[in-house]
């Protein structure tokens, strides 16, 4: 059976890009038709600054969302990175894989050193590292598909690469994984920045609609998009980038293909109205079943216990393969 695997780092909280350029995908399709895990990849919200509480509340409440987003503990694993000592594990043995230069070019890393730097704070080494620990979150299950927005298609490719040289070097160890990304919805921009990335730890901003933003508070933010100069609504990404960008959230939410949907709208305004209503309508059973899942932490905090026990259980074969393969002494 397919294997798939996935992560969501709790930096922030959770936006309409996660929602269609990953969950809406794992609730529909990827839970069903795989052997799939879903994890809250929390280590990787040490790399930068951070508010140790914040990062404890935000863990709980991604699962939290996760679940609420319709992912069914009864057929697939959700889990907390952190509660896995495996990934940690074989991140070691990656980096003894990995170079040096091949980290300093991944794209994530330049952009974020860049910002700590220009606001005159230290860069941890664990951001450099952060794309082994994510090719070891993926190559200790033996997946097969990575389900992940376009933004991770990078870390995605270096996870390949290392599986491919520590299989050539040591041994057969890894299954070499592929990234699958959304038709639509594969990169979110900022309705406010249509050239960037909505992104989660950006700074609350009226650009990023958050998962548990209030209808009203979409409808605003959504009605103040920045579009083209220009009236036609016409989908090209290139030429005008903040249409598109509506174009592509309204299929996201629709299911349907978002030049077909330029055709029937002959002004921003429409077009504006019926994509922040159909975001309310997408992630109004989310909203509901996240405040339910809150009286009952309980619950979560079994399903994340169920999940990483099944979760160590997979993981463990492959990285004592992977630590027999690299030549350490197995312990007796
Ligand atoms: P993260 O937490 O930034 O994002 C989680 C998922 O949401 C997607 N995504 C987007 N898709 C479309 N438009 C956007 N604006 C947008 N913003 C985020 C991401 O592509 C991702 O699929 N490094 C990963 C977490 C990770 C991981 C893993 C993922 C760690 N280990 C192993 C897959 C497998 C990250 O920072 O995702």
């Amino acid at each position: 059976m397919t294997r798939i695997f996935s992560g969501i780092k709790p930096t922030g909280h959770l936006t309409l890009g996660n929602y269609l350029g990953a969950v809406r995908r794992w609730v529909k399709t990827d839970q069903h038709r795989a052997d799939a895990l879903f994890c809250v990849v929390d280590l990787h919200a040490l790399t930068e600054d951070h508010d140790l509480a914040r990062v404890r509340r935000l863990s709980r409440q991604a699962a939290s969302l996760l679940l609420a987003a319709g992912l069914d503990p009864t057929v697939c694993t959700v889990f907390v990175q952190s509660h896995v000592d495996e990934h940690t594990r074989l991140a070691y043995v990656l980096e003894c894989t990995a170079t040096d230069g091949e980290m300093r070019r991944m794209i994530q890393y330049r952009e974020k050193e860049a910002q700590e730097r220009a606001r005159g704070r230290s860069v941890r080494l664990s951001l450099l590292t952060y794309p082994v620990l994510m090719a070891a979150d993926i190559l200790a299950y033996g997946t097969d598909e990575v389900p992940v927005g376009d933004d991770q298609a990078q870390h995605v490719e270096l996870t390949r690469d290392l599986a491919v040289r520590f299989n050539q070097r040591y041994g057969h160890t890894f299954t070499v994984p592929r990234a699958v990304h959304p038709e639509v919805g594969a990169r979110v921009m900022n309705l406010q920045e249509p050239g960037s990335k909505m992104g989660k730890s950006d700074d609350a901003g009226p650009g990023i609609v958050y998962l548990l933003d209030e209808p009203d508070v979409i409808r605003k933010k959504v009605m103040r998009a920045v579009t083209d100069s220009g009236r036609e609504v016409e989908y090209d990404r290139g030429a005008r980038p903040g249409v598109a960008n509506l174009l592509d959230i309204l299929a996201g939410c629709t299911g349907e293909e978002p030049s077909v949907l330029a055709e029937g709208y002959d002004s921003y305004g429409a077009l504006k109205k019926d994509t922040a209503e159909a975001v309310v309508e997408a992630l109004r059973p989310l909203r509901q079943r996240h405040a339910e899942l809150c009286t009952d932490l309980g619950y979560v905090d079994g399903v994340l216990r169920a999940g990483a026990e099944r979760a160590r259980g997979l993981a463990r074969p492959t990285v004592d393969a992977a630590y027999r393969a690299i030549g350490l002494l197995p312990a007796g």
